[in-house]
């Protein structure tokens, strides 16, 4: 069946569609029907099944009698550690940490919140809370101790599953003085936490409060799968949004399971037992949907990958798992690809590892850049697959799904819409416009199962953020076009998110976390176009009167404050004084045209501009930090 074909069984019959697809998974139950509109615009799929996703993902493989095939690689160039773990040894691991979860206390419904690096148990933990019902929310390890207290203030965890460290080139990462601190700040204090002692760092554990991962397990029980219905949580992910507020991403268990098990084929055209490889971080959703449960729920091997593409050791980490592992589908974002052409522009550490198995590259979280396309496909000689999706979606909203059929890449595209997406561009009013013309990018609801079905705690913000401005349509915040052909285009986000590195950022929270230092008056934080990173943040802060103390003193404190606030995955490190911001007359930040300026480009002087000399001093201060970059 062509890709047009699978689109359109889908377009006109879905429920039988996504029925014929839930028969890949094990129910408990089976659900009675797909869909369930009655409380629409909010929408849940598959809510009167029962089913359990840890056993999905691991139990029922090793009953097939696949339990010696390796479920896990850990392969981690910054520990010179690689270890394997089949199925077989996953099942147990993960149902004696279930069972020592379980009898501290844990059960279906309470929250875990897990703050892990990239090391298998943390998958274990995802899928131990997944065997009880219980549901986690993994924060990214780059994020401080102030970001980790709102989210256990959000989610109220009974319990907190840390490691004790991780390792960045150069640094260690003290996680659990983060902890210790996240908890202190939080008003919600979890009953007990877990903590797993890595080699390279014991941590010191609370009385009473701290048990240790190997210690706490100790002669416990293993815990069975506990069946949930189709609509139960199985995650909730923070993701950033226009305030220091995240928003808490819902996932409910049956619409997961079924989408990410349809996309493993039809999507990534890999078949059980393949190697399939997210160079990705458990933190975010990328690592939720293709590091652990993707892979796992298809029988699939995954890899957990600790390191960096380069410098750890060096530019050819990624051929070298790639061809050690015999990695059949890759994962990655631009910036990684960036960074090991920047280093071996002509792929010398290309030449030195056989990718024979290798059959197809992906690449998402930021627009792919052509460039950095052609030079993947030059040098890997195999189709390089530019897809886009979000922390809400959980998987692809528009591939080139190469389980079905190989589509024609078009540079600068990430193909088409997948089956359940039905994307339109439209303009302010919300009208669809034609071909070619950009608009804002939205799905016509009902989303298909596995994306968001609202936000933990917060429904009103999830129908105010992404329901209310388009009625019927899902608004994804990504601005952009589709061809004659049907082909998107991912031009701009429409507020203020940006994506450093692949990491996507809200402007707004570290202005936020600027306005807080006693000095700053007022601030702004724009996203300027990067050679690596694709953007980066940089911020303008304008002073109290009468501050005379040397402007890159309170920079300095400024770009520690967000460091400290929010974490070093900001990478928050420009900022320049200035002494009045440009506005509109009703008073409104043209962060717009503050953009176009620091990356050279033209720009229309806003008709509603309150003063327009404002725009020269902007450029003489960006001038100061280099900005714009000569091409
Ligand atoms: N824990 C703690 N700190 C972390 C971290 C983690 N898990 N991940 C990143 N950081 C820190 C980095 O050490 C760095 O700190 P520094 O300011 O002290 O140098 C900071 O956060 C910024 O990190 P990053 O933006 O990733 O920059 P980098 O210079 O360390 O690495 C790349 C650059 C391109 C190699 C890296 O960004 C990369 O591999 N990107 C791919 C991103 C990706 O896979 N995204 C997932 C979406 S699919
Ligand atoms: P996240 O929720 O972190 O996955 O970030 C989602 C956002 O990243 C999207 O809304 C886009 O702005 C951007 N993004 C992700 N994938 C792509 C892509 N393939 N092309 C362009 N932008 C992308």
């Amino acid at each position: 069946m062509s890709y047009a074909d699978v689109y359109g069984r889908w377009k006109s019959d879905p429920e039988s569609f996504w029925m014929e697809a839930a028969q890949g998974i094990d129910w408990d139950q089976a659900p009675s029907k797909a869909l369930f509109d009655d409380k629409a615009p909010i929408y849940e799929w598959f809510s009167d099944g029962m089913v359990n996703t840890c056993w999905n993902a691991v139990d029922r493989h090793v009953e097939a009698g696949r339990g010696e095939q390796t479920a896990i690689i850990y392969d981690s160039p910054v520990t010179h550690t690689k270890q394997e773990i089949t199925y077989f040894e996953l099942r147990n691991r993960v149902a004696y940490l279930a069972g020592a979860l379980r009898a501290k206390g844990v059960e279906k419904g309470d929250r875990v919140i897990i703050y892990m690096p990239m090391v298998p148990q943390a998958l274990e933990a995802m899928l131990a809370c997944a065997r009880l019902g219980a549901i986690h929310s993994v924060v990214f390890g780059g994020f401080a101790a102030h970001e980790l207290a709102v989210r256990i203030d959000d989610a109220k965890p009974k319990c907190i599953i840390a490691a004790s460290c991780g390792i960045e080139p150069g640094r260690t990462v003290h996680y659990k003085p983060l902890l210790d601190g996240a908890i202190d700040q939080a008003t919600h204090k979890p009953d007990f936490c877990v903590i797993y002692q890595r080699e390279q760092e014991v941590a010191q554990l609370v009385e009473g409060r701290d048990y240790n991962w190997h210690g706490f397990q100790y002669g416990v029980e293993p815990a069975d799968c506990v069946p949930v219905e189709g609509n139960h949580p199985a995650y909730i992910l923070y993701t950033s949004g226009t305030t220091g507020q995240p928003k808490g991403v819902v996932r409910h268990t049956g619409g997961h399971l079924v989408a990410l098990n349809w996309t493993m084929k039809n999507l990534y055209n890999v078949e059980q037992g393949d190697v399939f490889w997210a160079a990705s971080d458990v933190g975010w959703v990328v690592g939720h949907s293709y590091i652990c449960y993707g892979p796992l729920i298809h029988g699939n091997t995954t890899i957990v990958f600790e390191g960096k593409p380069v410098g750890t050791p060096d530019a050819g980490t990624f051929w070298r798992v790639i061809s050690e592992h015999k990695v059949k589908s890759f994962f990655t974002a631009p910036t990684a690809f960036r960074a090991v052409k920047r280093e071996d522009p002509t792929g010398e550490f290309v030449k030195k590892y056989d990718l024979s198995n290798l059959q197809a590259v992906y690449l998402a979280g930021e627009r792919a850049d052509p460039d950095t396309i052609v030079w993947a496909q030059d040098q890997l000689k195999v189709p390089v697959i530019d897809h886009w999706w979000q922390t809400e979606t959980g998987w692809g909203i528009a591939a080139n799904p190469l389980g079905i059929e190989e589509l024609p890449v078009k540079l600068g595209s990430p193909s088409v819409p997948m089956p359940g997406y039905d994307v339109q561009i439209l303009d302010e009013a919300g009208h669809p416009v034609p071909a070619g013309e950009l608009g804002a990018i939205a799905i016509k609801l009902p989303l298909p199962p596995g994306t968001l079905p609202t936000l933990w705690n917060a429904e009103p913000r999830f129908r105010k953020s992404y329901l209310e401005h388009f009625p019927g349509y899902y608004e994804t915040g990504d601005a952009g076009m589709v061809d004659e052909d049907g082909y998107l285009y991912i031009m701009a986000r429409t507020d203020d998110v940006i994506n450093v590195a692949g990491h996507r950022l809200s402007t707004g929270g570290m202005e936020e976390v600027l306005a807080s230092h006693p000095e700053v008056a007022e601030c702004a934080v724009i996203g300027v176009a990067d050679s690596l990173k694709g953007q980066l943040p940089l911020g303008f802060l304008c002073l109290n009167a009468g501050v005379n103390r040397p402007h890159d003193e309170i920079v300095k404190e400024c770009v520690k404050l967000v460091r400290d606030q929010i974490g070093p995955v900001a990478a928050f490190k420009l900022a320049v004084v200035v002494d009045r911001l440009p506005k509109t007359r009703s008073g409104k930040i043209l962060r717009g045209t503050m953009v176009k300026i620091a990356d050279g480009q033209e720009f229309k002087m806003p008709a509603t501009i309150d003063d327009p000399a404002i725009l020269d001093e902007i450029a003489e201060a960006l001038k100061t930090l280099g900005y714009p970059q000569a091409a």
